[in-house]
């Protein structure tokens, strides 16, 4: 296959329930090369695979996680209930459906839980895991990655621990702050700087200056500057783009040379960037 990695956004969320371990085997069984993950932490100093601060959107529970303990979340059934819309893929044309809940498995997903999947699982299927609002949380979702990934042997020693030649973890965060941390508290995992609206401005200075090792624009800013990815591979940075769910955006991150692409639809980006 030429082209991107292709990392499965949220798990395979088109196949089921975001951030529930059944979406992230699926992406790993069908031979995606990595999978997304959002991480939080809890009120007791656990990291959790949760996107939204409210837990409504995706359990049947109520409440802020990082209001919540372990063994408050672990009442909820996550996976009863989507996040948002989910689109299904038909050819070329993504049409948007109503799923039932299908996960067998409710409990909240671990970071912990998530990496001895990975871990153990043949498929190596790599992690990019991202943390969500570390500024408010001081140093202490970095610290709680860290340990993680250490006890877990995927801290690296100065350079990234590799799974087919690749790192098998990279760090995004939308805060420079939080990117600036991780750097400092583990330089052999790779971090990848996120850009969202308020960064695009000044986004040749981060190039240039970032302590990332990649950029991470929305597909969008790729749509009204097509320079980006050489500027960014020029500037001695990797591009990793999300979120490519249509066609034209799977076409488009393949001809300007992207080197992550992250998608819900991870099968049908394998089988586009097959194609010859
Ligand atoms: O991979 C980055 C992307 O996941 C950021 O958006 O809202 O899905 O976390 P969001
Ligand atoms: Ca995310």
């Amino acid at each position: 296959m030429t082209g991107p990695e292709v990392v499965a956004h949220r798990g395979a969320t088109a196949e089921a329930p975001e951030h529930t371990l059944a979406a992230y085997r699926h992406a790993a069984e069908i031979g995606a090369d990595g999978v997304e993950v959002d991480v939080r932490l809890t009120r007791d100093g656990v990291l959790v695979c949760v996107h939204d601060r409210r837990v409504s959107s995706t359990s049947n529970g109520r409440g802020v996680v990082s209001a919540l303990r372990l063994d408050e979340l672990e009442q909820f059934h996550f996976g009863a209930r989507r996040a948002r819309r989910v689109d299904r893929w038909a050819g070329d044309e993504i049409t948007s459906v109503t799923d039932e809940p299908d996960v067998e498995d409710g409990l909240v997903l671990t970071l912990e839980r998530l990496l001895d999947y990975a871990t153990a699982s043949p498929d190596r299927v790599r992690l990019a895991i991202e943390t969500k609002h570390p500024t408010r949380h001081t140093r202490k979702v970095e610290e709680a990655l860290v340990d993680a990934l250490r006890r877990f042997g995927l801290l690296g020693n100065g350079r990234p621990v590799e799974w087919s030649g690749k790192p098998a973890v990279r760090v995004m965060s939308f805060s420079q702050l939080a990117v600036r941390r991780m750097h400092e508290l583990a330089p052999g995992v790779p971090t990848v700087q996120l850009i969202g609206k308020r960064l695009r401005p000044v986004r040749r200075e981060l190039l240039l200056g970032g302590d990332a090792t990649a950029v991470g624009p929305g597909v969008a800013l790729l749509r009204s500057d097509p320079d980006y990815v050489a500027d960014a591979h020029a500037a001695g940075k990797e591009v990793h783009v999300w979120t490519v769910n249509s066609a034209a955006d799977m076409d488009l991150v393949r001809e300007l040379g992207v080197d992550v692409a992250i998608t819900d639809h991870p099968d049908e980006l394998m089988q586009r960037l097959a194609a010859p």
